[in-house]
């Protein structure tokens, strides 16, 4: 599962949070490239943004769902982004707050140029839920190169993840060749598996953008 014999395949130098953008104008200018994190609301995609960068607290997480309501912008070694996107699915929001997060959020992943990827987190216990599937549609409509991760695995035994996985990558309708890669934010488990494949992200969309 893990290549490269446990060890993570970049080396962190710096990463701080820089921007917090509520409006699309908010938005880097810089054009350095970015990839982002999304998932339903308390899936971990803040934990694992700190498990990937080896911070405890540098991404905000908590308990209570619906906490990260704007993007954030992670500069990582003053190479790339990573962004923190405000969680979908959140029932207590009100409808007009999602209509604003919505709007923000499809802008965003529709037309930013600097973006090169995506993270897509679903809970490794639970089967998809309509909007994960509404999400991953919408990615591979937009043609968003994806990468998509079963989150929280430290919460299931090796048998009942390796039961789960399959399911999951079928009810998301990922093809044979897409990978589903499990990942704890608490134990680390497959962190060197993702960074390789944010890696290949980063590297693509260089090579497209000479
Ligand atoms: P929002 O910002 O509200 O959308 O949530 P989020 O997706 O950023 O989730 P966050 O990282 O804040 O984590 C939500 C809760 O799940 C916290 O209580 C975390 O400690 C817990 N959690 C996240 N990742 C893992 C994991 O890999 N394993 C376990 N056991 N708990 C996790
Ligand atoms: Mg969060």
């Amino acid at each position: 599962m893990s290549p490269g014999g446990g060890r993570t395949p970049i080396l962190i130098k710096k990463a701080v949070l820089e921007t917090v953008a509520y409006r699309s104008t908010d938005l880097p200018l810089n054009g350095l490239p970015e990839i982002a994190f999304l998932g339903r609301s308390n899936v971990g995609k803040s934990s694992l943004i700190n498990q990937l960068l080896g911070r405890k607290k540098l991404a905000y997480t908590s308990s209570t769902p619906g906490k990260t309501r704007a993007l954030y912008f992670y500069r990582v070694n003053d190479a790339f982004y990573f962004v923190d996107l405000p969680g979908y699915g959140y029932a207590r929001a009100s409808k007009e707050e999602q209509r604003v997060w919505a709007v923000l959020i499809e802008n965003y992943l529709e037309k930013r140029n600097p973006l090169c990827g995506a993270v897509h987190i679903v809970d490794c216990r639970h089967r998809p839920t309509a909007d994960d599937l509404l999400m991953a549609r919408w990615l591979r409509f937009h043609r968003l190169a994806t990468i998509t991760v079963a989150s929280k695995s430290d919460k299931l035994s090796r048998g009942a993840l390796a039961r789960q996985l399959p399911e999951i990558k079928a009810s998301l309708e990922l093809s044979a060749t897409e990978e589903l890669l499990p990942f704890s934010a608490r134990t680390g488990a497959g962190k060197e598996h993702l960074w390789s494949a944010i890696l290949v992200l980063l590297k693509q969309h260089k090579r497209g953008g000479e």
